[in-house]
């Protein structure tokens, strides 16, 4: 047990270093649409900086789906179509499938994950997202 005197100093010097971002600042200015696109979808279970929970949900830098071959990347997250690299049973949440979003907005989103967190991937555009849908629906 803590004592409650020293629970608080440490608290104090948790809210410190919490402040102090470990060196991660918060984006400058209003969010932009893929910011808020990852807030609004994906960012409860991948967490603010891409980092994801260990064994529950895989971070989105640093693994191979986030940033590789964008048709692989929508199908997983528009149909939940299981890419090689991502094999079952790694971790124990579930991901909800996407491909209701529209093609602009699948667009925008992937693009902001696949330039953020580390990430240095070419942006998805609207005619890619068109493509893995018409691919999945067999046309
Ligand atoms: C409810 C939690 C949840 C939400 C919301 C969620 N994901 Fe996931 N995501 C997961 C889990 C769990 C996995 C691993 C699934 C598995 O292995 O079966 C995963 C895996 C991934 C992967 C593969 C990462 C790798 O290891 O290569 C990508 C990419 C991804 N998610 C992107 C997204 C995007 C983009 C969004 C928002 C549109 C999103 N996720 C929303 C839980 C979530």
């Amino acid at each position: 047990m803590i004592a409650p005197g020293r629970g608080a100093a440490l608290a104090g010097a948790a809210a410190a270093l919490l402040l102090a971002g470990c060196g991660q600042k918060p984006p400058a200015g209003p969010p932009s649409p893929g910011q808020r696109l990852y807030a609004a979808n994906c960012l409860a279970c991948h967490q603010p900086g891409g980092e994801g929970v260990p064994g529950v949900q895989p971070p989105l830098a640093g693994t191979p789906v986030p940033t590789g071959d964008p048709q692989v990347l929508l199908r997983w997250v528009m149909f939940g179509e299981r890419p090689a690299a991502l094999p079952r049973g790694r971790y124990s949440g579930m991901m909800p499938q996407f491909g209701y979003l529209s093609d602009e907005d699948l667009a925008v989103l992937l693009s902001y994950v696949r330039s953020s967190f580390g990430n240095h991937a070419a942006p998805v555009t609207p005619a890619m997202v068109a493509a893995a849908r018409s691919a999945h629906r067999g046309g």
